[in-house]
């Protein structure tokens, strides 16, 4: 979510800065911008879109000689995708660019507007610069202004900060968002990932949450809550395609890893003081509404389901799923009372676009909830709430349904707060089990490990179900189609109370059962519906706290208190089981046969 990029030293910068950003797209790329002081003159570019708009902006303009520089691809959270809510942000002399969320920027923006001080953009990223200069007004050095503007910061940041008060001089800190800084012999380069600085930088320091600093003369000052630190550089890997995966052998492996964190960037701001939060959407939001209908396709089809169970038990407010495509065309009966929700990972599928475009004509209330901002589902719609998934370049869409199911669960309970359906003591329970969701979403070692033993044993037979009940109905559906997506195998996620109505006919050792058996929701009602096919010889995968004996194959999740997070936990246990089955059959993880990650026809 955002890329920064930054560079002091003799190079020429606008090119260096523009490649840097370039290889940082993928973090976000609704508008960009450039800041470099040079010879104390300072100039500054911004474009709104893509890279390629900043690139044709500053094309006639070069550096030249020894110069600070700091750069930026936007993803917006705060403020709509425009000039002036581009990076990088400017105070009266100074000039800021920053990834991740300020918190309280509210209350640091208010009481700066009480000193006097206008702002241009609706960022909270807009609250450093001004702070910076509030504070160098009253300091002895710049750095001293720094470090106590970044003592105020609450959230997640990671920010690069340049002034004409130093202008040799660039500021940094960390704390929650990615920043690592490059070295080469006396330039100094700054980026939230390796790939900008691979080619470039010899060796590179990666920043650990709570260290900040300043950048002078090719040295690097380091500190944290402690005071100075020594820096340990270490080599910076070559291989550009190989750091662009973190080291993991694919995009998708890495995005299944990544789930655990981008979920506290979905909840952040919105998930506080013992509510739920939506800035994006208007108090009124929900006035006169008293029904939902959610279209979606393929894995956002299935976090649509989950919800439909949470919105219904929750906020007791009737809540009906479709399949976008189907929807289309079945004549349906809308009522403006319905609120219209779109759910779309890249924003741009047909079906559920022009299934919006119908539920409008028809006067009905919009909202999407989806990962890509400014894309055509997102304008279409009369609000928005956004993932904060980040890009994900696996086909196979993990990370964005773990934040499509937050973001659902968390608007039942802000739907519920909205409709009073739930005591305080009910919705203290969902908000302290929503805190605990990164947790259940990490993958160790011994569970990957695991994996990659059992799945052996998967590669043949006559096909997968997948079952569960309840929410677990859902990710059983949902956990079929990522094994089916990239091992090419037969699955299907079955309700596991309906398998008794026909599927239980399949049944013999080669059908393989994957029970998803939450202790939280209907354990023995599941338990005899796994007994049931037990008997008929099929073989059974089974994913529980609870032990159970006639499983085939076991994999332990931990008693949690809350069902979601036995769906989030067992949740990722499904997609590396996926993951590994695949590798081991040799086929393209990230780029699965026939599939595209952003179905734009009908
Ligand atoms: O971008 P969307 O979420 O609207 O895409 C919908 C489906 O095409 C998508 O979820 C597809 O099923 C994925 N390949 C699932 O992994």
């Amino acid at each position: 979510m955002c890329g920064i990029v930054g560079y002091l030293g003799k190079r020429e910068k606008k090119e260096l800065l523009l490649d840097g950003l370039q290889e940082l797209e993928y973090r976000g790329y609704d508008s960009a911008g450039i800041a470099i002081i040079e010879d104390d003159q300072l100039n500054n570019f911004k474009a709104v879109g893509k890279l390629a708009n900043l690139r044709e902006k500053t094309k006639d303009f070069h550096s030249e000689g020894f110069g600070i520089s700091i750069g930026h691809t936007r993803w917006a959270t705060h403020g709509k995708p425009t000039e002036l809510n581009a990076h990088p942000h400017l105070g009266q002399y100074s000039y800021v660019v920053h990834n991740g969320i300020i918190e309280n920027y509210q209350d640091l923006k208010a009481e700066l507007q009480n000193d006097g001080i206008s702002f241009l953009s609706q960022t909270d990223t807009e609250t450093i610069v001004h702070l910076f200069e509030k504070y160098n007004k009253i300091s002895s050095t710049p750095f001293e202004a720094f470090a106590k503007t970044i003592e105020r910061l609450h959230g997640a940041f990671a920010t690069l900060l340049i002034t004409e008060a130093a202008p040799d001089t660039i500021f940094f800190a960390k704390n929650g968002s990615p920043m690592l800084i490059g070295f080469d012999a006396d330039e100094v380069y700054f980026a939230s990932s390796d790939t900008p600085i691979i080619g470039k930088a010899t060796q590179v320091y990666y920043l650990e949450d709570g260290e900040y600093g300043y950048a002078k003369s090719g040295e690097v000052k380091l500190f944290d809550a402690k005071g100075a630190r020594a820096i340990q550089k270490q080599p910076l890997a070559t291989d550009k395609a190989m750091a662009q995966k973190d080291g993991y052998r694919f995009f998708m492996e890495k995005e299944i890893y990544e789930q655990s964190s981008v979920i506290s960037d979905t909840m952040i701001g919105r998930v506080r003081d013992k509510e739920i939060y939506f800035e994006e959407l208007d108090s009124a939001f929900f006035e006169g509404i008293n029904a939902i209908k959610i279209c979606a396709c393929g894995t956002s089809y299935h976090a649509a389901l989950t919800s439909g169970y949470l919105f219904e038990r929750l906020a007791k407010i009737r809540c009906d799923v479709e399949i976008a495509s189907e929807f289309r065309y079945k004549e349906p009966l809308l009522d403006p009372s319905t609120l219209f929700v779109t759910i779309s990972q890249s924003g741009e599928t047909a079906d559920t676009l022009e299934a919006l475009k119908m539920a409008k004509r028809a006067g009905l209330k919009s909202l999407s909830i989806c990962n890509v901002d400014n894309s055509s589902i997102v304008r279409e719609s009369d609000a928005v709430i956004l993932t904060r998934a980040g890009i994900e370049k696996g086909v196979a869409s993990t990370k964005a349904f773990a934040t499509q199911a937050m973001v659902l669960w968390m608007l039942s309970v802000y739907l519920a707060q909205k409709r009073q359906t739930m005591s305080d003591e009910a919705k203290a329970i969902e908000i302290t089990a929503m805190l605990q969701t990164p947790k259940s979403l990490l993958v160790t070692e011994e569970l990957h490990g695991k994996l990659h033993r059992l799945s052996k044993r998967y590669l043949h037979g006559h096909g997968f179900f997948f079952i569960g009940r309840d929410i677990f109905y859902p990710l059983a559906l949902e956990g079929a189609l990522k094994l089916k997506e990239i091992s090419y195998l037969h699955a299907e996620g079955y309700p596991a109370g309906e398998m008794k109505h026909g599927p239980i006919a399949l049944a013999d050792s080669k059908l393989f059962t994957i029970a998803l058996m939450p202790k939280t929701v209907h354990y023995d009602k599941i338990k005899s519906n796994v007994e049931e096919l037990s008997a008929r010889d099929a073989t059974i995968l089974a994913i529980s706290p609870e032990p159970f004996t006639l499983a085939d194959d076991f994999i332990q999740t931990i008693y949690a208190s809350h069902p979601m997070l036995e769906f989030f936990e067992m949740m990722v246990v499904t997609q590396i089981l996926a993951l590994e089955i695949a590798v081991r059959l040799g086929n393209d993880v990230d780029m699965p046969r026939n599939l595209a990650k952003s179905v734009t026809v009908e």
